[in-house]
């Protein structure tokens, strides 16, 4: 560190730390009043004091242009090590060297998830993230997975030494969120919660298949729900996210957590047509179905009073068509000559 023994070197020192914490990237701060004081004064104090001081200013110019963060910095910051530990006690210089937000961009993903969950809440929908470490119970038996059930084979994730899961689905989390607001049907207001999260599958990896990826889920109970309020839900989100009336298809399917259970396909919308190599137009864009009795056992609500519907979809496959993205790795990489495309 400088060693700067000149008072008004220090105090100077502390105004234009400040500024650059505030403005990370304003270059004009090395021209500021600040800088045009200090020469002057060291145009007026005495010659023995003149090197000294001189030197302290020049040091202090040199500290605070290293701490503007410039384009050409941004390459040349040293890869962060993730496993030294710091807080707001350790000085400005031993921390690592983090570029300012300025030059973060929003992750597609999010981007994406935001609109997705914008339209959600104005549904009426509240919103509740998943976890990313769940038990057994969460992930298989509150959805009628019993122990030994062959369709637990199709979520094939990832375990702790101690049985904890990396969850496959962010279905894990319907039977805490059916638990904890089934006070709202005693009151008679109906259970609608959509669920945002990061899912695990041990994968094989390629282009189209990542061991991490992120879903949305949907919960809706109350009584005399039935699959044309499913419908309704998911085609008026449909119309809304793609900003066109889409075609929508629904068609049988298998899920033990749903009964009937649904694959939702769409018809291709002109904002996914640009220059995509796919030829089928029906996109199956999510499962979905009714709860069925058992799951809404398992959270302590009467099946014969209430029903309700749920679904769940990924959203990586919905940004890679969007953008005509080739490879869904890209997501994950930390590419930033991939992610600054989407500033
Ligand atoms: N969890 C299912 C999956 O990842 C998707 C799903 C299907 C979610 C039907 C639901 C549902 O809530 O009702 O394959």
């Amino acid at each position: 560190m400088n060693d700067y023994t000149n008072e008004e070197i220090k105090v100077a020192r502390e105004k234009l730390l400040q500024h650059v914490e505030n403005n990370p990237s304003d270059k004009s701060v090395l021209k500021s009043d600040i800088f045009k004081d200090l020469f002057k004064k060291l145009s007026s104090i005495p010659s023995d004091q003149k090197k000294s001081f001189g030197e302290q200013i020049n040091n202090l110019k040199n500290e605070i242009a290293d701490s503007i963060n410039s384009e050409e910095e941004v390459s040349k910051k040293p890869p962060i090590d993730v496993t030294a530990p710091f807080d707001k006690n350790t000085p400005r210089q031993s921390r690592p060297q983090t570029l300012n937000a300025e030059f973060g961009t929003i992750h597609p993903l999010n981007t994406e998830m935001s609109k997705i969950i914008g339209i959600y809440s104005r549904l009426g929908f509240s919103v509740v993230e998943s976890r990313q470490i769940d038990n057994d119970y969460n992930m298989f038996e509150a959805l009628n997975f019993p122990e030994g059930h062959p369709a637990r084979d199709d979520y094939d994730t990832f375990l702790t030494d101690n049985g904890l899961i990396a969850p496959a689905h962010t279905s894990t989390m319907q039977n805490r969120i059916l638990r904890a607001n089934k006070f709202k049907l005693e009151n008679g207001e109906p259970i609608a919660f959509v669920v945002p999260g990061r899912v695990f599958r041990n994968e094989d990896l390629d282009a189209t298949h990542e061991h991490t990826f992120h879903q949305i889920e949907g919960v809706f109970v109350d009584k005399k729900i039935n699959v044309g309020n499913l419908i309704a839900v998911l085609n008026e989100f449909m119309n809304n996210y793609f900003g066109e009336n889409v075609s929508t298809k629904i068609q049988p399917f298998y899920f033990p957590f749903t009964e009937p259970s649904f694959e939702f396909a769409i018809e291709r919308p002109q904002s996914l047509k640009k220059g995509n190599a796919e030829a089928d137009n029906w996109l199956e864009l999510l499962g979905c179905g009714m709860i069925h009795p058992e799951v809404l056992k398992q959270a302590e609500i009467d099946p014969a009073i209430y029903t309700g519907f749920a679904w769940g979809g990924g959203i990586e496959r919905l940004v890679l068509m969007k953008n005509s993205i080739e490879d869904i790795r890209h997501f994950e990489s930390g590419n930033l000559d991939f992610l600054r495309q989407f500033s």
